[in-house]
């Protein structure tokens, strides 16, 4: 039922969730490294698939938060997108994605860029809908939540002072 799946008095654990590939030629800037758009891609997939296990509920991006390129993954290499959802409003979901690059044969691994990204559950009719509370239960949640948080209020606030909105009561 309609109801059941849009239930919010649900409230589950969010699991970190894995979404690799390889990095291709077609894949790459002019220096042989992954271009950003790319990397972009993955990263909004492994949000929408960390929300989707999360809620089991339809959502959209509504926005890319803060997002480093702190190092590059390079042609070749396996590159591995890790999200997590980390807070729970009301209608929207704050994932947070590290993307990690990795010699395929040597094994070497390093952190190359995080992202956080806000989605929101919507129904058919495209209007957001509750989502289910989230249970913070172990050490890296209950460090991440205040991070999720925080996004959450500066979207807030962003909102407000750029279009004079806030989020429907
Ligand atoms: C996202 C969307 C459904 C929000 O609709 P809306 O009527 O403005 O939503 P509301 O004002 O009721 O806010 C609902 C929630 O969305 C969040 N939200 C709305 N606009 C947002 C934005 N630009 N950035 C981040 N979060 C946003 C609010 O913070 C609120 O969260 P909360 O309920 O947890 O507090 C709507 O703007 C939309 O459909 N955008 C296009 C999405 C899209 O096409 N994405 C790309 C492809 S997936």
């Amino acid at each position: 039922m309609v109801e059941e799946l849009y239930a919010t008095e649900a409230a589950f654990v969010a699991p970190e969730v894995r979404v690799a590939d390889i990095v291709l030629p077609n894949q790459t800037n002019t220096f042989g490294t992954m271009f950003g758009g790319n990397a972009l891609a993955l990263m909004d997939k492994a949000a929408a698939i960390a929300a989707w296990r999360f809620c089991r509920q339809p959502v959209v991006t509504a926005s890319t938060e803060h997002i480093d390129f702190r190092a590059p993954v390079h042609q070749g290499e396996i590159v591995e997108a890790m999200a997590r959802v980390i807070y729970a409003g009301r209608t929207s979901l704050v994932v947070r994605v590290h993307v990690y690059g990795e010699h395929p044969f040597e094994g070497e691994r390093r952190l190359c860029t995080t992202g956080y990204f806000s989605m929101v559950s919507v129904g058919p009719d495209g209007r957001s809908i509750g989502v289910p509370r989230l249970i913070v239960e172990d050490d890296a949640a209950r460090e991440e939540w205040p991070v999720g948080e925080k996004i959450h209020t500066a979207i807030i606030t962003r909102r407000t002072e750029r279009y004079g909105t806030r989020p429907k009561a």
